[in-house]
């Protein structure tokens, strides 16, 4: 191991360490514009340089390896005039225009120049002007404020594996931005801003809004998928401006949805106190009221031999499951809950993986039955880098994968509704079956399933099933995990999924969603509350949810806007937001995060478990009296405790909804119309995300529709 000396600090680091690593492992900063700790050195910029005796030349410390022996200088005289040119250089051509900057505050060329550079600057000449491109409604990029040090361009090509964002001309005309598109924003666009160290890259989200030191920030967790990525939330007069991702924590990226989805917080046509159908018009009504009319209801339809039911977002915290759980179960005496509102039929299931970082390592990966850089953005990413950085080997068996096919050796793309026939399909090729007749009519020919089997049997494999995976498709990743001896990693939808399962809401009598609304269609659920998800989006037969809301005798919807679903409520309480209340969240991995508070709640707006708590008083057997969320945590906790249950098929013979195996086509929601509440991200909105159908090529022809079409579907 090298020896080397530092600022007069002696230190033995492994060989290979750069100066930079090492001098910070001692404490000593260096500063640096284009080296990023997740990004590969580039060497770029010079802000590094540092001195070693006996060189003559400066050094740049992001990419020198020490060698044994070097004294090194990281304050020498020397070094302070480089950095004094480097930064005089560096703002020649930036404009002075930090008063109207979104970065100032927390602009590293501010930083630097102020700590390192000069007070004034000596160029009396023109510097050089670019117009302000204006990329759509997520980012500005102004190349006068750019410093070259191609952060974003380098995200854009190591991590993301390409994206039409690029350095083009040379040398101090070099331009940076994207070539082709005018409107950019390609899923993890968040992470280019986040990376800029300077103003260059700013968000429209932000724009104008406030100083970055006027907002305190609060660390909480992404509400938007299980992956459960940690963000720090910015807020100013009890308005969520602006996300922050310091923790760098499950990965150090996020996608747009954790950076940017969040308007929907501050939006105007929340609802903020509770409502009570009057005719055709919805009334304002105190709480005391609401709650009176929500118990008397449900009492009433009981006493008339109805049933009671409650559905609530997969989206949720612990204690918000646990809560409305008990409150059905013990007070109502109702067993039928459940969180599975965007249709699937299967529970979680438990994974040897800890960690994304146990995922980095994966040898090979087969991904089935989702586009998983739509649910599980940053796996997705992840799963790209183990393949990009590590050589990992990627199979996809999803139909119209969107962002994982440019890493894939083999990515046979299903026909719509074929996936788990294909799947079946590999598990007989697997175990040297005969497998022919199942890969009929799917898409897929012989020779890449070969190569499929025959890569998967060559490394330990990572087997990600997705949420389109309805039971028996599991069961066969389950068996094809058992002959290959991969680890499993089941998906489920929502931020929150695994905790609603482990809190126990759900059906133990086996229902589902599915069920239930059946049960509520053919009247004999006459009451139904439904907890932040507007079915007619989400659920994917709108048919049964329409008869399924119209026979009801009394639905409640406890939601921040009045969806369509809340259009057929006839008593509306208002909710909280994923940053008004903190609570518990099982990620991917299992992992329990907990969801911080960063703002007071809105109006007379209130979270779940609060809602169950004042029902369960209202009806006269209070489940505690918990004053705070933290109370109930504890219970949450206990629960956690327990080994989740293995519940593999609690729907057998459920009907698939909408994608079924041959059916022709395979709809989904875009990336920016993904997640909680994100019809009302005016961001997302603007960038007017169609959903995306996928035909069947022979349907497709036989019905006359070509590629890029507009299509209406009916379900
Ligand atoms: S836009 Fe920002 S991150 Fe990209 S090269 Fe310029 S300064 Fe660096
Ligand atoms: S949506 Fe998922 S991947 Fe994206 S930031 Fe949120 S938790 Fe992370
Ligand atoms: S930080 Fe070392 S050259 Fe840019």
């Amino acid at each position: 191991m090298p020896k080397v000396v530092i600022d007069g600090i002696e230190l033995e680091v492994p060989a290979g360490t750069t100066i930079l690593k090492a001098a910070a492992k001692v404490g000593i900063d260096i500063p640096a514009f284009c080296y990023h700790p997740y990004l590969k050195p580039a060497g770029i910029c010079r802000m590094c340089l540092v001195e070693v005796k006996g060189n003559p030349r400066l050094l740049p410390a992001c990419i020198t390896e020490v060698q044994d022996g070097w004294e090194i200088y990281t304050n020498s005289d020397a070094v302070k005039e480089a950095r004094k040119w480097l930064l005089e250089f560096l703002i020649v051509n930036h404009p002075l225009d930090c008063p109207i900057c979104d970065q100032a505050g927390d602009c590293e060329l501010q930083d630097f120049v102020f700590k390192y550079g000069e007070p004034e600057q000596r160029l009396r000449d023109e510097s050089f002007k670019y117009p302000t491109r204006y990329l759509g409604p997520l980012i500005v990029h102004q190349m006068s404020r750019c410093i070259l040090c191609r952060r974003c361009v380098r995200f854009g090509e190591e991590v993301m594996g390409g994206a039409d964002w690029g350095a083009y001309e040379r040398g101090h005309e070099t331009v940076v931005g994207p070539y082709e598109s005018e409107i950019f924003a390609d899923r993890y666009t968040f992470n280019m801003e986040a990376l800029c160290p300077v103003g260059a890259i700013t968000t429209n989200i932000y724009r104008y809004k406030t100083r970055i030191w006027k907002l305190d920030f609060t660390p909480s967790v992404c509400a938007h998928c299980e992956v459960g990525c940690w963000l720090d939330l910015g807020e100013r007069d009890n308005q969520l401006l602006k996300v922050k991702h310091t923790a760098v924590y499950p990965s150090p990226w996020i996608c747009d949805r954790g950076g940017y989805g969040f308007e929907f917080v501050n939006h105007s046509e929340r609802i903020l106190v509770p409502l009570k159908r009057e005719g055709n018009k919805m009334k304002a009504v105190s709480w005391k009221e609401a709650l009176g009319l929500v118990v008397g209801k449900i009492k009433e339809l009981v006493a008339q031999g109805g049933k009671v039911a409650a559905l609530a977002s997969p989206h949720l915290t612990c204690e918000d499951y646990l809560l409305l759980g008990r409150f059905m179960k013990e007070v109502v005496g109702s067993d039928l809950v459940d969180y599975r509102l965007y249709g699937g039929l299967s529970h979680p299931e438990k994974t040897s993986l800890k960690s994304l970082d146990d995922v980095v390592k994966g040898e090979a990966f087969l991904v089935v039955g989702e586009d998983v850089s739509l649910h599980h953005p940053v796996l997705a990413l992840t799963i790209g880098e183990a393949c990009s950085d590590n050589g990992a080997s990627l199979y996809l068996l999803v139909t119209a994968d969107s962002f994982l096919c440019k890493f894939a050796q083999v990515n046979t793309n299903p026909l719509p509704g074929y996936e788990e026939r294909v799947l079946e399909a590999l598990l007989a090729a697997v175990e040297g079956k005969d497998y022919e007749a199942l890969l009929e009519g799917s898409g897929v020919d012989k020779e890449a399933l070969e190569k499929v089997a025959q890569g998967l049997k060559e490394k330990k494999p990572v087997l990600v099933g997705g949420n389109r995976l309805f039971p028996k498709g599991r069961e066969l990743l389950r068996k094809l995990g058992e002959v290959l001896g991969g680890e499993l990693l089941f998906l489920d939808w929502g931020s929150n999924a695994k905790g609603a399962f482990q809190m126990g809401f759900w059906s133990s009598q086996g229902g589902s969603v599915e069920e239930i609304l059946k049960q509520c269609a053919s009247g004999e659920v006459k009451a139904l509350f439904v907890s932040s998800m507007d079915l007619f989006r989400d659920y994917p037969n709108g048919a049964l949810v329409k008869e399924a809301l119209s026979n009801l005798d009394f639905l409640v919807v406890h939601d921040m806007f009045f969806t369509e679903t809340a259009s057929y409520s006839d008593c509306f309480i208002p909710a909280t937001s994923f940053a008004e209340d903190g609570g518990t969240v099982v990620n991917l991995f299992w992992e329990p995060q907990n969801r911080k508070r960063a703002l007071r709640p809105w109006g007379e707006s209130l979270p779940l478990w609060k809602v169950a708590l004042h029902l369960s008083k209202e009806w006269g057997e209070p489940l505690g009296d918990f004053q705070d969320v933290k109370e109930v945590s504890q219970l949450v906790s206990q629960e956690l405790s327990k080994e989740p249950s293995q519940v593999h098929q609690l729907s057998s013979g459920g009907q698939v909804p909408l994608e079924g195996e041959g059916l022709p086509a395979l709809f989904e929601y875009p990336f920016y119309k993904v997640g909680v509440a994100i019809d009302y991200c005016n961001a997302f909105v603007q960038l007017e995300p169609e959903p995306r159908v996928t035909l069947n090529a022979e349907y497709a022809e036989e019905v006359g529709f070509k590629e890029g079409e507009k299509v209406a579907m009916e379900v």
